[in-house]
Protein backbone atom coordinates (compact mmCIF):
# COMPACT_ATOMS: atom_id res chain seq x y z
CA UNK A 1 0.00 0.00 0.00
CA UNK A 2 1.13 3.17 -0.75
CA UNK A 3 0.43 5.57 2.42
CA UNK A 4 1.72 8.76 0.35
CA UNK A 5 -1.64 7.99 -2.08
CA UNK A 6 -3.93 10.63 -3.05
CA UNK A 7 -5.89 8.51 -5.05
CA UNK A 8 -10.11 9.44 -4.95
CA UNK A 9 -8.67 12.57 -2.61
CA UNK A 10 -11.26 15.60 -3.08
CA UNK A 11 -8.80 18.00 -3.00
CA UNK A 12 -9.38 21.79 -3.63
CA UNK A 13 -6.48 24.65 -3.91
CA UNK A 14 -6.80 28.62 -4.03
CA UNK A 15 -4.71 30.17 -6.10
CA UNK A 16 -4.37 27.28 -8.76
CA UNK A 17 -3.75 29.75 -12.19
CA UNK A 18 -0.59 30.07 -12.20
CA UNK A 19 2.73 28.85 -9.89
CA UNK A 20 2.64 26.74 -7.04
CA UNK A 21 -1.35 25.82 -7.37
CA UNK A 22 -1.25 25.39 -11.25
CA UNK A 23 1.37 22.96 -10.22
CA UNK A 24 0.36 21.47 -7.62
CA UNK A 25 -3.01 20.40 -9.23
CA UNK A 26 -0.96 18.88 -11.64
CA UNK A 27 0.86 16.74 -9.52
CA UNK A 28 -2.49 15.74 -7.80
CA UNK A 29 -4.38 14.81 -10.62
CA UNK A 30 -1.75 12.84 -12.34
CA UNK A 31 -1.94 10.85 -9.11
CA UNK A 32 -5.37 10.35 -9.02
CA UNK A 33 -7.01 12.96 -6.58
CA UNK A 34 -10.02 14.63 -7.76
CA UNK A 35 -8.91 18.35 -7.63
CA UNK A 36 -10.94 21.91 -7.95
CA UNK A 37 -8.93 24.54 -8.66
CA UNK A 38 -9.57 28.46 -8.10
CA UNK A 39 -8.71 31.72 -8.87
CA UNK A 40 -9.86 34.80 -9.90
CA UNK A 41 -8.38 34.53 -13.59
CA UNK A 42 -10.76 32.11 -14.87
CA UNK A 43 -9.59 31.33 -18.43
CA UNK A 44 -6.28 30.15 -16.86
CA UNK A 45 -7.90 28.20 -14.39
CA UNK A 46 -10.25 26.33 -17.01
CA UNK A 47 -6.76 26.19 -19.34
CA UNK A 48 -5.56 23.91 -16.70
CA UNK A 49 -8.45 21.78 -15.73
CA UNK A 50 -8.76 21.32 -20.17
CA UNK A 51 -5.07 20.17 -19.48
CA UNK A 52 -5.80 18.18 -16.39
CA UNK A 53 -8.40 16.19 -17.70
CA UNK A 54 -7.20 15.58 -21.28
CA UNK A 55 -4.30 14.04 -19.70
CA UNK A 56 -7.58 11.21 -17.52
CA UNK A 57 -7.71 13.62 -14.88
CA UNK A 58 -10.59 14.25 -12.62
CA UNK A 59 -10.23 18.17 -12.36
CA UNK A 60 -12.99 21.09 -12.48
CA UNK A 61 -12.36 25.03 -12.48
CA UNK A 62 -14.63 27.66 -10.28
CA UNK A 63 -14.35 31.10 -9.85
CA UNK A 64 -12.75 32.14 -6.44
CA UNK A 65 -11.88 35.89 -4.77
CA UNK A 66 -10.36 34.87 -1.67
CA UNK A 67 -11.34 38.14 0.11
CA UNK A 68 -14.59 37.40 -0.68
CA UNK A 69 -16.67 35.70 1.55
CA UNK A 70 -19.75 34.81 -0.76
CA UNK A 71 -17.35 34.10 -3.31
CA UNK A 72 -15.73 31.43 -0.89
CA UNK A 73 -19.04 30.03 -0.27
CA UNK A 74 -19.60 29.28 -3.81
CA UNK A 75 -16.66 27.99 -4.40
CA UNK A 76 -16.68 25.47 -1.39
CA UNK A 77 -20.80 24.64 -2.65
CA UNK A 78 -19.43 23.96 -6.14
CA UNK A 79 -16.74 21.85 -5.31
CA UNK A 80 -19.36 19.52 -3.38
CA UNK A 81 -21.86 19.29 -6.37
CA UNK A 82 -18.57 18.27 -8.29
CA UNK A 83 -17.05 16.09 -6.15
CA UNK A 84 -18.78 15.17 -2.79
CA UNK A 85 -17.44 15.81 0.86
CA UNK A 86 -14.00 17.91 0.15
CA UNK A 87 -11.16 16.08 1.72
CA UNK A 88 -8.35 18.49 1.82
CA UNK A 89 -8.31 22.37 1.50
CA UNK A 90 -5.08 23.89 0.13
CA UNK A 91 -4.48 27.48 1.14
CA UNK A 92 -2.22 28.85 -2.01
CA UNK A 93 -3.13 31.56 -3.51
CA UNK A 94 -0.94 34.87 -2.09
CA UNK A 95 0.29 38.11 -3.13
CA UNK A 96 3.31 40.40 -2.35
CA UNK A 97 3.57 44.23 -2.22
CA UNK A 98 7.15 44.61 -4.24
CA UNK A 99 10.05 46.07 -2.59
CA UNK A 100 8.36 48.06 0.17
CA UNK A 101 9.55 48.37 3.59
CA UNK A 102 7.36 48.89 6.72
CA UNK A 103 7.91 52.56 6.03
CA UNK A 104 7.36 52.72 2.03
CA UNK A 105 4.24 50.65 2.43
CA UNK A 106 1.22 52.42 2.93
CA UNK A 107 -2.76 50.83 4.41
CA UNK A 108 -3.58 49.86 1.05
CA UNK A 109 -0.97 47.33 0.83
CA UNK A 110 -0.83 46.38 4.33
CA UNK A 111 -4.59 45.09 3.66
CA UNK A 112 -4.09 43.69 0.62
CA UNK A 113 -0.96 41.57 1.74
CA UNK A 114 -2.71 40.73 5.32
CA UNK A 115 -6.47 40.30 3.63
CA UNK A 116 -5.10 37.64 1.32
CA UNK A 117 -2.32 35.78 3.15
CA UNK A 118 -3.65 35.57 6.59
CA UNK A 119 -7.68 36.67 6.47
CA UNK A 120 -8.91 34.76 3.39
CA UNK A 121 -6.87 31.46 4.95
CA UNK A 122 -8.70 31.79 7.96
CA UNK A 123 -12.29 32.39 6.49
CA UNK A 124 -11.53 29.33 4.04
CA UNK A 125 -10.40 27.38 7.01
CA UNK A 126 -13.39 28.34 9.39
CA UNK A 127 -16.00 28.12 6.34
CA UNK A 128 -14.59 24.77 5.76
CA UNK A 129 -14.63 23.13 9.35
CA UNK A 130 -18.53 24.67 9.45
CA UNK A 131 -19.33 22.15 6.28
CA UNK A 132 -17.02 19.29 7.76
CA UNK A 133 -19.05 19.43 10.95
CA UNK A 134 -22.43 19.80 9.18
CA UNK A 135 -22.02 17.32 6.79
CA UNK A 136 -20.77 14.92 9.83
CA UNK A 137 -18.22 13.97 7.00
CA UNK A 138 -15.84 12.75 10.46
CA UNK A 139 -12.58 14.58 9.31
CA UNK A 140 -11.01 17.27 7.22
CA UNK A 141 -7.08 18.51 6.13
CA UNK A 142 -6.07 22.03 5.83
CA UNK A 143 -2.79 22.77 4.10
CA UNK A 144 -1.23 26.33 4.66
CA UNK A 145 1.04 27.53 2.15
CA UNK A 146 3.51 29.49 3.93
CA UNK A 147 7.14 30.84 3.60
CA UNK A 148 10.42 30.59 5.13
CA UNK A 149 10.04 34.69 5.16
CA UNK A 150 7.87 33.38 8.36
CA UNK A 151 11.69 32.46 9.99
CA UNK A 152 14.57 34.73 8.69
CA UNK A 153 13.95 38.42 8.25
CA UNK A 154 15.04 39.91 4.81
CA UNK A 155 14.33 44.11 3.96
CA UNK A 156 11.61 45.04 1.45
CA UNK A 157 9.00 42.26 1.81
CA UNK A 158 7.44 43.58 5.06
CA UNK A 159 3.44 43.02 4.91
CA UNK A 160 4.74 39.83 3.40
CA UNK A 161 6.54 38.11 6.14
CA UNK A 162 4.16 39.18 8.93
CA UNK A 163 1.58 37.75 6.83
CA UNK A 164 3.64 34.35 6.65
CA UNK A 165 4.65 34.39 10.22
CA UNK A 166 1.21 34.81 11.31
CA UNK A 167 0.06 32.06 9.14
CA UNK A 168 2.37 29.86 10.86
CA UNK A 169 0.81 30.79 14.13
CA UNK A 170 -2.59 30.41 12.60
CA UNK A 171 -1.78 26.89 11.38
CA UNK A 172 -0.78 25.69 15.41
CA UNK A 173 -3.81 27.43 16.98
CA UNK A 174 -6.21 25.93 14.29
CA UNK A 175 -4.51 22.86 14.50
CA UNK A 176 -4.87 22.99 18.32
CA UNK A 177 -8.91 23.70 17.93
CA UNK A 178 -9.68 22.01 15.04
CA UNK A 179 -8.57 18.51 15.98
CA UNK A 180 -11.89 17.64 17.72
CA UNK A 181 -13.81 17.87 14.71
CA UNK A 182 -11.28 15.82 12.65
CA UNK A 183 -9.50 18.13 11.00
CA UNK A 184 -5.85 18.71 10.64
CA UNK A 185 -3.67 21.78 9.89
CA UNK A 186 -0.39 22.04 8.87
CA UNK A 187 1.79 24.57 6.33
CA UNK A 188 4.34 23.95 4.08
CA UNK A 189 7.04 26.88 4.13
CA UNK A 190 8.71 27.24 0.72
CA UNK A 191 11.91 28.76 -0.30
CA UNK A 192 12.52 30.88 -3.36
CA UNK A 193 11.31 29.39 -6.63
CA UNK A 194 10.64 31.80 -9.70
CA UNK A 195 7.20 33.17 -9.75
CA UNK A 196 4.83 36.05 -9.98
CA UNK A 197 5.48 36.29 -6.19
CA UNK A 198 8.93 36.01 -5.97
CA UNK A 199 9.96 37.67 -9.56
CA UNK A 200 10.77 41.55 -8.09
CA UNK A 201 13.20 39.45 -6.08
CA UNK A 202 14.88 36.63 -7.85
CA UNK A 203 15.21 38.66 -11.33
CA UNK A 204 16.55 41.55 -9.52
CA UNK A 205 20.47 42.85 -9.34
CA UNK A 206 20.37 41.07 -5.97
CA UNK A 207 19.42 37.43 -6.81
CA UNK A 208 22.95 36.16 -7.65
CA UNK A 209 24.58 37.27 -4.11
CA UNK A 210 21.14 36.00 -2.83
CA UNK A 211 21.56 32.67 -4.01
CA UNK A 212 25.08 32.50 -2.43
CA UNK A 213 23.09 32.57 0.84
CA UNK A 214 21.23 29.24 0.05
CA UNK A 215 23.44 26.20 1.75
CA UNK A 216 22.35 24.12 -1.95
CA UNK A 217 22.81 26.95 -3.91
CA UNK A 218 20.01 27.34 -6.18
CA UNK A 219 16.59 28.17 -5.93
CA UNK A 220 13.66 26.20 -5.97
CA UNK A 221 11.89 24.26 -8.75
CA UNK A 222 7.73 23.58 -8.55
CA UNK A 223 8.90 19.64 -8.20
CA UNK A 224 11.31 20.34 -5.35
CA UNK A 225 7.82 20.57 -3.38
CA UNK A 226 6.24 17.63 -4.30
CA UNK A 227 6.93 15.02 -1.62
CA UNK A 228 5.92 17.59 0.90
CA UNK A 229 2.92 18.39 -0.47
CA UNK A 230 1.92 14.39 -0.81
CA UNK A 231 3.14 13.85 2.50
CA UNK A 232 0.79 16.45 4.08
CA UNK A 233 -2.03 16.37 1.58
CA UNK A 234 -2.35 12.35 2.34
CA UNK A 235 -2.72 9.98 4.82
CA UNK A 236 0.93 9.68 5.29
CA UNK A 237 0.88 12.80 7.84
CA UNK A 238 -2.27 11.38 9.82
CA UNK A 239 -0.74 12.01 13.03
CA UNK A 240 0.91 15.70 12.08
CA UNK A 241 -1.02 18.25 12.88
CA UNK A 242 -0.18 22.19 13.09
CA UNK A 243 3.59 21.62 11.95
CA UNK A 244 5.47 23.62 9.11
CA UNK A 245 7.32 21.96 6.95
CA UNK A 246 10.40 24.51 5.54
CA UNK A 247 11.29 23.35 1.83
CA UNK A 248 14.07 25.46 0.80
CA UNK A 249 17.53 23.73 0.02
CA UNK A 250 18.52 24.80 3.55
CA UNK A 251 18.30 28.50 3.21
CA UNK A 252 17.14 29.05 6.56
CA UNK A 253 20.14 27.42 8.19
CA UNK A 254 22.47 29.65 6.01
CA UNK A 255 25.38 30.54 7.71
CA UNK A 256 25.13 34.43 9.08
N1 LIG B 1 7.37 31.69 -5.33
C1 LIG B 1 7.99 31.63 -4.17
O1 LIG B 1 9.22 31.74 -4.09
C2 LIG B 1 7.19 31.37 -2.92
C3 LIG B 1 7.89 31.00 -1.77
C4 LIG B 1 7.18 30.73 -0.61
C5 LIG B 1 5.80 30.81 -0.61
N2 LIG B 1 5.13 31.19 -1.75
C6 LIG B 1 3.66 31.23 -1.68
O2 LIG B 1 3.13 30.33 -2.63
C7 LIG B 1 1.79 30.72 -2.92
C8 LIG B 1 1.58 30.72 -4.42
O3 LIG B 1 2.34 31.77 -5.00
P1 LIG B 1 3.18 31.59 -6.33
O4 LIG B 1 4.59 31.78 -5.97
O5 LIG B 1 2.76 30.36 -7.02
O6 LIG B 1 2.75 32.90 -7.13
P2 LIG B 1 1.67 33.16 -8.29
O7 LIG B 1 2.04 32.41 -9.51
O8 LIG B 1 1.53 34.64 -8.38
O9 LIG B 1 0.34 32.52 -7.71
C9 LIG B 1 -0.49 33.21 -6.82
C10 LIG B 1 -1.88 32.69 -7.00
O10 LIG B 1 -2.73 33.31 -6.04
C11 LIG B 1 -3.92 33.64 -6.69
N3 LIG B 1 -4.60 34.74 -6.00
C12 LIG B 1 -4.11 35.94 -5.63
N4 LIG B 1 -5.07 36.68 -5.07
C13 LIG B 1 -6.20 35.92 -5.09
C14 LIG B 1 -7.53 36.14 -4.67
N5 LIG B 1 -7.94 37.31 -4.12
N6 LIG B 1 -8.43 35.14 -4.85
C15 LIG B 1 -8.06 33.97 -5.41
N7 LIG B 1 -6.83 33.71 -5.84
C16 LIG B 1 -5.90 34.68 -5.68
C17 LIG B 1 -3.52 34.02 -8.11
O11 LIG B 1 -4.62 33.80 -8.98
P3 LIG B 1 -5.53 34.96 -9.67
O12 LIG B 1 -4.68 36.18 -9.80
O13 LIG B 1 -5.93 34.34 -10.96
O14 LIG B 1 -6.67 35.13 -8.74
C18 LIG B 1 -2.45 33.00 -8.38
O15 LIG B 1 -3.00 31.81 -8.92
C19 LIG B 1 1.60 32.09 -2.28
O16 LIG B 1 0.91 31.95 -1.06
C20 LIG B 1 3.02 32.56 -2.02
O17 LIG B 1 3.10 33.47 -0.98
C21 LIG B 1 5.80 31.45 -2.89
Amino acid sequence: MDIFSVENKHIVITGASSGFGHHFAGVLAARGARVVLGARRTEKVQARVDELNAAGGQARGVALDVNDAASVDAFLAAAEDAFGPIDVVINNAGVEAGAKTYLTIDESDWDYVLDTNLKAPWFMGKRYTERVIASGQGGGNIVNIASITAYRTIKGQFPYAVSKAAMVKATEVMALEAARYGIRVNALAPGYILTDVSRTLLESERSQTFVKGIPMRRYGEFEDLDGALLLLTSDASRWMTGSTIVVDGGHICGEL
